[in-house]
């Protein structure tokens, strides 16, 4: 397996990518453009690494052992050397992983593997620059990449078997489980489905059918989710949902921005990073907003689900991945209590059908329900009232 490993860019994902990678043996070499971003990485590192101690799940000893794997640079070339695999981890703009892929293509041995953990762009098209298109492959994590148990893997049109495995096999050291995006498609499987999620809860606070504490309220509460959906914005940072988002709408139209996100994005109200978000912050890391669970019962779950569900129904479709794999997705990637399948089928799919039919009756073509959910009511398989929906009930 690779030794050294090199991560580039030192933000959010980045800096808990090195964080993995170093807390399971690797040394890791952590780039960014400035040392005051690899300093505020290492803070950050060190934060979450003396969470785990206080909560006893490493000791000191271990703690600067990882630190010590970590070197940090901002030089490429010395990052890039000797490094068998590099993972990308930089803002969410084609032109700019292209061109570090360009140059990592000419600086690395031919055999090193050039990951991205780009959440929404084409990885053939990130991997069209270099000359070895077989070993660009997506290594998608998710935040906090120390605590999500997922890793999603998306090829690329050439990426090859063999840097599959490859990758596989390092997934597997870092304790993480994985699934296949078996297809280079806008928002992968997991995004594809969080941004439809995040993006209907914010056109329906948009559109004054409820506040956003109801929203939070009934997806914390109800459906039980670990964070609302604004809480969760703020978390991940609503300029890498707005972008993420972006990307998707503007390959293929699988999501539409609300402006209630434009209105946040524009404004640099990026979440908890910058101190307001949806909600305000103090600067505490660990710091959570309140939502109060008496207003859980205001906003139906079908109204805020169906958009995340017909996204679901379309990967489905087009045989990007399969249900079983698409439930892990969400349960491991976003820490869902059950699969979102599965949750439309307690839903009823007719019912979700429906919701969606008056949602495009109002607000237009991008609500309309996939063929599958048509298909599927067509045949009766309504979900767990008529014992066969997405899945089969005894
Ligand atoms: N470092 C170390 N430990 C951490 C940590 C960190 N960064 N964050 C949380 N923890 C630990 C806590 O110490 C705690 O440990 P314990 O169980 O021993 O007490 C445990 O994790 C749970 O933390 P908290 O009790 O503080 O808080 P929660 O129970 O709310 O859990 C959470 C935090 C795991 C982040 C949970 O809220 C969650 O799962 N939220 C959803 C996260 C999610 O969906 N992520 C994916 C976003 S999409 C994405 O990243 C893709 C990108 O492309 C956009």
């Amino acid at each position: 397996m690779f030794e050294k490993i090199a991560v580039v860019g030192a933000g959010t994902m980045g800096h808990g990518i090195a964080e993995v990678a170093a807390l399971n043996g690797y040394v890791v070499f952590l780039c960014d453009i400035s040392e005051e971003i690899l300093r505020e990485a290492i803070k950050k590192i060190e934060w979450s690494l003396r969470k785990m101690v206080e909560k006893g799940k490493l000791g000191n000893e271990e703690l600067t052992l990882t630190l010590n794997r970590i070197r940090t640079t901002t030089s490429l070339e010395e990052a890039a050397k000797d490094s068998k695999l590099i993972i990308e981890a930089v803002p969410e703009n084609l032109e700019l992983k292209k061109g570090i892929f360009s140059r990592l293509d000419g600086m690395t041995h031919p055999e090193t593997i050039l990951g991205t953990n780009t959440s929404s762009l084409p990885i053939s098209e990130i991997a069209s620059v270099t000359s070895r298109p077989d070993k660009v492959i997506g290594i998608h994590f998710f935040n906090p990449p120390v605590i999500m148990p997922l890793v999603e893997i998306v090829c690329g049109d050439k990426t090859s078997k063999q840097t599959v495995d490859s990758v596989l096999t390092f997934i597997k050291t870092l304790g993480k489980q994985f699934i296949i995006c078996r297809k280079d498609v806008p928002g992968f499987v997991v995004n594809r489905i969080l941004e439809a999620l995040i993006q209907e809860a914010a056109w329906i606070v948009h559109r004054g059918e409820a506040s956003m504490l109801e929203v939070d309220s009934a997806v914390k509460y109800r459906a039980k989710l670990p964070m609302g959906l604004f809480e969760l914005s703020d978390y991940v940072g609503i300029d890498v949902l707005y972008s993420a988002g972006k990307a998707i709408q503007d390959r293929d139209g699988g999501v539409i921005v609300s402006p209630l996100f434009e209105e946040y994005y524009k404004n640099g109200w990026y979440g908890k990073k910058s101190g307001k978000g949806f909600y305000t912050y103090t600067g505490d890391l660990w710091e959570k907003p309140k939502i109060p669970p008496e207003l859980a019962d205001k906003v139906n779950l079908e109204e805020i689900f169906a958009p995340a569900v017909n996204a679901a129904a379309w990967l489905l479709r087009n045989n990007v991945v399969d249900k079983e794999e698409l439930d892990k997705a969400v349960i491991l990637g976003l820490n869902f209590p059950e699969g979102i399948l599965q949750m439309a089928d307690k839903w009823g799919i007719d019912t979700l059908v429906q919701v969606l039919k008056i949602k495009r009756s109002k607000y237009g073509e991008y609500y309309k329900p996939d063929q599958l959910l048509e298909e599927m009511v067509a045949n009766n398989r309504l979900g767990v009232k008529t014992r066969r929906g997405f899945y089969e009930y005894v």
